[in-house]
């Protein structure tokens, strides 16, 4: 479509906004309709799907104008802000609603718990309703807005949203916008016969093209859900499902797709998202003969649902969870002409994996080196810097940054699952194996951080060193995530060293997936003996919360300048620096058991003179060396700054 027609398109549309909210639409949308009509267009050049670019402004229009008008301030408010999500002053918490603290109304009570610890983010996973026994914890969605009964009703969320925002808490939930359950509107009307349904998803009635499909894609869930297609004896033909079996992949190929599922995206804002987590975007567009994941149609679709977000609700931002190899992570805040114009944020699933390593190897080389050489995100996009989530540890680090080590990068993935997956007696960790194939022994790992960490099994065995060593452990990574750039997400029930929970191995729905020996139910019982138990809990909690404040305090830690990392001489160190050109904050780590140690003439040529009166941050004591040499301790964690 040629500017002389967006500018007819245009006209026409202007007259109708006439306030000061509608007119901030009109420019919005003037900004973008060039890139949004240029995406639209690459993605669906056929003849017959242009009639729907119309439609989209449409909708888009129609999708304004329900947005309530509270939500349309924030907009205004945050679009004046820019960046807002780069702020220091945010630290987050993941959780399972149920799991947590039973449903909303007992999120809402613990408001001052997350106050206590300097939570203001939260990412609740899905709580919109979802078939009854497997459901992928919640990410087989049978809607994208009917809040599920389990945790209440679509009233009391509403109220909580409000009361979030009113405490200026952050909420951030899912929008499963590659596939829905097999129960969701769609599939039943497609499972009922109707063509224009079957088509909002990959059906064929025979094998040809799922067999041309099959031979590149790879199985995501190989042990329990093998192959990517799945025969529904009612609709008598074969469905695409990448994950599951009941979770059915949607065809963006199909514009009314697009469409249908930007109008769930705003239904999901509107009821106070702040930002939503696009699950496992890098699948949403499937070509035969690829591996059907990151390709460059994904990118243009992520942009285009991100283009028009902007124009309708622009204070509403979009996470990329795209566990992918490193480069092609940051390839999600989009690049080239569409650089900044995809996902504001994106997992820092390469920092994850690489501390994982560095913590099994007690070597930073890894870290170093995949840091140094991966291209770094743009200015305006952020990371979520986390140790756990909810899903497995993926081993996903580039083999030839593996090979460049003079390790093999297979020979090294099978001491890393045997490490923190029981294969060796020494190992501290207590983890378990998700998705292994013995064919080929790719494997990857699951457990909560405490029992990766080796405190399940010092707690075992009573012994009070490796105790010690495994809380000092727990600081270290949550510090480096909290200081690193971005916003760090603590998984609930870390912040207090929650061990494996093993009772998933007896529920019929959860035995077949490990990712649930990290799903516990929040100990309450722990938290409420916090304040008068001295214990590994309460050094954890207490711990992080004075980071966290201490973050907070701290302009430096803002995502505004990348940070500097510093090989450090010593090769169980790893040393960044955070700074604005005013402040400095030098993070250091020892991811060794013994204590290591930095000669004052290698600090001096990162800018650290210890003679101008520093000190570490956490624990206030100043910065003394000795012999010369800065000493550390069994995985201690240091932000040196100015005194
Ligand atoms: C994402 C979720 C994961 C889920 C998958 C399929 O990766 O994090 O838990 O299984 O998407 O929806």
């Amino acid at each position: 479509m040629n500017q002389a027609t967006l500018h007819q398109l245009m006209t026409k549309r202007s007259k109708k906004y006439v306030d000061a909210s509608h007119e901030a639409f009109g420019l919005r949308l003037a900004t973008n309709i060039s890139l949004i009509s240029s995406l639209y267009f690459s993605l669906y050049p056929e003849k017959e799907k242009a009639s729907y670019f119309p439609k989209l402004l449409d909708k888009m229009e129609q999708l304004f104008f329900k947005r309530p008008e509270e939500l349309k301030e924030l907009d205004l408010k945050r679009a004046k802000v820019g960046n807002w999500y780069q702020s220091e002053q945010l630290a987050g918490m993941q959780l399972y609603v149920d799991r947590f603290n039973k449903d909303i109304k007992g999120l809402d009570e613990k408001l001052p718990y997350f106050e206590e610890l300097g939570i203001n983010f939260l990412h609740l996973m899905p709580i919109t309703t979802r078939p009854a026994g497997e459901n992928d914890g919640g990410y087989a969605v049978n809607s994208y807005h009917k809040i599920d009964a389990r945790y209440g009703t679509r009233k009391e969320f509403l109220a909580f949203t409000k009361k979030a925002r009113s405490k200026n808490m952050i909420l951030m939930l899912d929008f499963v916008v590659n596939h829905t359950s097999d129960e969701f509107e769609w599939a039943k009307k497609a499972i009922a016969g109707e063509e224009k349904y079957q088509n909002y998803y990959y059906t064929y009635p025979g094998r040809q093209i799922p067999d041309a499909f099959e031979k590149t894609l790879p199985e995501i869930f190989p042990a329990t859900a093998p192959g990517s297609f799945t025969y529904n004896k009612s609709m008598e033909r074969w469905v695409m499902t990448c994950f599951n079996s009941y979770q059915w992949d949607l065809n963006y190929t199909n514009p009314e797709v697009f469409i249908a599922m930007l109008e769930n995206l705003l239904n999901l804002a509107n009821m106070g998202v702040d930002v939503v987590r696009f699950d496992a975007l890098a699948f949403l567009w499937k070509k035969i003969g690829t591996i059907s994941q990151n390709l460059p149609e994904a990118h243009q679709l992520v942009s285009l649902f991100r283009m028009c977000l902007q124009v309708i609700a622009p204070g509403v931002i979009l996470l990329a969870e795209a566990i992918v190899a490193p480069r092609n992570i940051i390839k999600y805040f989009g690049e080239g002409l569409l650089e900044g114009n995809e996902c504001e944020v994106a997992y820092n699933a390469s920092l994850m994996a690489l501390l994982w390593n560095s913590i099994a190897t007690k070597k930073t080389s890894l870290l170093y080196k995949s840091l140094l050489e991966t291209p770094s995100k743009p200015q305006d996009g952020t990371w979520i810097n986390y140790i756990r989530c909810h899903d497995d540890i993926g081993l996903g680090y580039d083999d030839d940054f593996i090979r460049d080590l003079g390790l093999s990068p297979r020979e090294h993935r099978k001491f890393l699952l045997d490490y923190y997956c029981g294969g060796l007696d020494w190992s501290p960790a207590k983890g378990l194996l998700f998705m292994y194939n013995p064919k080929n022994g790719d494997g990857r790992i699951t457990g909560s951080a405490a029992s990766l960490l080796g405190l399940e099994k010092a707690l075992e065995q009573k012994d009070k060193n490796s105790i010690t060593e495994a809380v000092a452990k727990i600081l270290m990574l949550h510090g480096i995530i909290l200081s690193y750039g971005g916003i760090p997400l603590i998984y609930a029930g870390d912040e207090i060293g929650m061990l494996n929970d093993y009772t998933f191995l007896e529920n019929e729905d959860h035995k077949d997936d490990s990712r649930w020996v990290n799903r516990p139910k929040q100990d309450w019982e722990a938290v409420n003996k916090l304040a008068s138990k001295k214990n590994h809990a309460s050094s954890i909690f207490n711990g992080l919360k004075k980071m966290i404040q201490l973050r907070k305090k701290l302009p430096v830690f803002a995502d505004v300048s990348p940070p500097i990392i510093h090989p450090s001489s010593n090769p169980h160190i790893f040393v960044f620096e955070r700074t604005n050109g005013k402040d400095r904050v030098w993070v250091i780590s020892n991811f060794d058991e013994n204590t290591q140690f930095l000669h004052v003439s290698w600090l001096f040529t990162i800018g650290i003179h210890p003679e101008n009166n520093l000190k570490d941050g956490i624990t206030g004591k100043k910065l003394k060396l000795e012999r010369n040499l800065l000493q550390l301790s069994a995985y201690e964690h240091l932000w040196i700054m100015a005194g």
